[in-house]
């Protein structure tokens, strides 16, 4: 495993992240719209009764502000003998902390709990532009995403 630079941490997503800097996170990834605290709090209570299913994680820096973060949804599956599948989702490092394998340590992290509690494969839709980062990470091209907006 890739160790993280000195001072920094890697730990679940919290409830009082909302004022850690963790929807700036995900801005760099896209549109994250004006979440009020109370909407937050809402949404981590939902999760966190999802606590077998809902795996969210943040690195954050030696000042305590959050420069990456990551999430790990398990699906559970009947076909292959009610299999589990991961799906990697929102991973995201702060634009001045890209380049120092942050991005690497979060997927490693959301890797080994994907293994631990027993999905068979992780899989995630990307970019052409990351394709090269998600190989470093140990990832392979399959299949093709679709989507239909609503
Ligand atoms: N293309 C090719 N290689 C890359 C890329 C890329 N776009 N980005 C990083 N790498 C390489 C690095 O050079 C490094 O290689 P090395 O081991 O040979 O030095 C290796 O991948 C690991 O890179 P990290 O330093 O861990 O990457 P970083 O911390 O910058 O995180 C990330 C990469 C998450 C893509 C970051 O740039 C980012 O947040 N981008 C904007 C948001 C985004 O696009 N997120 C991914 C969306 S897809 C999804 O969420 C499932």
């Amino acid at each position: 495993l890739s160790e993280l630079p000195e001072g920094y941490t890697c730990r679940p997503l919290q409830r009082a992240d909302y004022h850690n800097g963790f929807l700036d996170v995900l801005r760099v990834l896209t549109t994250v719209g004006d979440v009020t605290e109370a909407a937050w709090n809402e949404r981590y209570e939902w999760m966190s009764h999802r606590n077998d299913e809902y795996f969210l994680l943040c690195i954050l820096d030696p000042s305590r502000k959050i420069v990456g973060c990551g999430a790990l949804i398990v699906e559970r599956k009947f076909i292959h003998n009610l299999g589990l599948v991961g799906h990697i989702e929102d991973i995201a490092v702060a634009k001045d902390q890209q380049g120092k394998k942050l991005g690497l340590r979060i997927i490693q992290a959301l890797d080994f709990v994907a293994e631990k509690v027993g999905c068979y494969k992780s899989i995630l839709d990307c970019s052409e532009a990351n394709e090269g980062f998600y190989v470093k990470c140990g990832f392979k091209r399959a299949g093709l995403e679709m989507a239909h907006y609503y």
